[in-house]
């Protein structure tokens, strides 16, 4: 009998109904809908509003919709693995509190934080649960309420962001399709490019950190660039040679959506093009670990079986890489 591979079989995406516009950032900060446009191409993000209601929550409602389509009852999931930097509380984990609220009786989980690349890490983790044929099915989830931790004054920053969740089911399947290969990296000296200061261990809450403003994202723009245009397009093009991958031959590019220079650099270093990359960045902004699995979601229809698929990520810590998909299943 062949290697067990672990396939996505499902792919559900759930975003808040307010949308914050460009228009309305101009009012709130020294901003304009052209700059946003130019410099990011972002045109409105989603932000989750209402009191009360957290990442959690938004990744409920995603997996709760992944149940539901695939047909697959909630006691049938194993394991739960939530990616995010943006949890509801520091613990318990918000894997724990998504299976209580979509009613996984049997399953167990954590959370895993790579922040923008944290999708990517979760895939690997909950395909290696798979391919031990330990598990059987297996929901990855990237969440992310990200204006919990923007500073709504900071031009730098706020026009970035906004807050999604969707989630993935993982099956064994014992075709060649599925996951085929993961390329994954830190490199912990660049996290002085991205964080946020206050909260955990080093920088535990006070009204000191609070009036510094330390439980934000802090941000060098230009530094992040500078490393995501090259890591990302680097191990996407070092994916496309380890398996012979000509750039006709992709089907389809899943970026991180955190700029659009970003993602269209990516592409031409890549050779491919314009149209064989899943863009909505300019809709729901930069939702960290929920960017990826949204573009599956809404690019869903247009995939079928066997279609060459990578994903590329890269994000705060620095954390990056990509992970080769053969899609396993034709539309509905
Ligand atoms: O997902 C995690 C990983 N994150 C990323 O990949 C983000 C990577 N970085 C970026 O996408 C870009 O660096 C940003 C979108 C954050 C910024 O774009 P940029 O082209 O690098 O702009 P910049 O920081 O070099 O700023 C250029 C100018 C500055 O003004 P001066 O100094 O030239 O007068 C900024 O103050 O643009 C100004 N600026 C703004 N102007 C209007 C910065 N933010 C804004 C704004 N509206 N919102």
């Amino acid at each position: 009998m062949g290697k067990i591979k672990a396939a996505i079989t499902g792919v559900q995406g759930w975003v808040p109904d307010y949308r914050l516009t460009n228009d309305e950032l101009s009012r709130m900060v020294d901003t304009s809908d052209e700059w946003i446009m130019q410099r990011v191409g972002i045109s409105e993000r989603r932000i989750l509003k209402e009191k009360g209601k957290a990442t959690s929550d938004m990744a409920a409602a995603a997996v709760k919709g992944l149940l539901k389509k695939t047909g697959t009852p909630a006691n049938d999931i194993d394991l739960l693995i939530v990616a995010t930097i943006s949890p509801d509380m520091f613990f318990p984990s918000t894997s724990n509190l998504v299976c209580h609220k979509a009613g996984l009786k049997n399953a167990w989980g954590y959370d895993l934080a790579a922040a923008c690349s944290g999708f990517l890490f979760a895939l690997e983790t909950g395909r290696n649960f798979v391919e031990t044929g330990r598990y059987h099915k297996v929901i990855v989830v990237g969440a992310d309420k990200m204006s919990s931790i923007t500073d709504y004054t900071d031009r730098t920053t706020c026009p970035l962001f906004g807050d999604a969740a969707a989630a993935v089911l993982l099956e064994p399947v014992g075709e060649d399709v599925g996951i085929m290969d993961s390329i994954l990296h830190v490199d912990g000296s660049g996290y002085k490019y991205l964080y946020q200061a206050a909260g955990g261990s080093l920088n535990p809450a006070t009204h000191e950190t609070v009036d510094a403003k330390m439980h934000y994202i802090y941000q060098e723009g230009q530094q992040v660039f500078k490393f995501a245009v090259s890591k990302m397009a680097d191990v996407s093009v070092e994916m496309m040679k380890k398996h012979g991958i000509q750039p006709d031959e992709l089907a389809w590019l899943v970026p991180h959506q955190a700029n659009m220079r970003i993602i269209e650099a990516t592409a031409r270093r890549m050779g491919i093009r314009r149209e064989q990359v899943m863009i909505n960045i300019q809709k729901y902004g930069n939702t960290t670990a929920a960017t990826i699995p949204l573009c599956l979601w809404e690019w869903e229809n247009q995939l079928k079986k066997g279609d060459n698929i990578i994903l590329a990520a890269f994000g705060g810590g620095f954390t990056w890489g990509s992970i080769y998909v053969k899609w396993a299943y034709d539309p509905e």
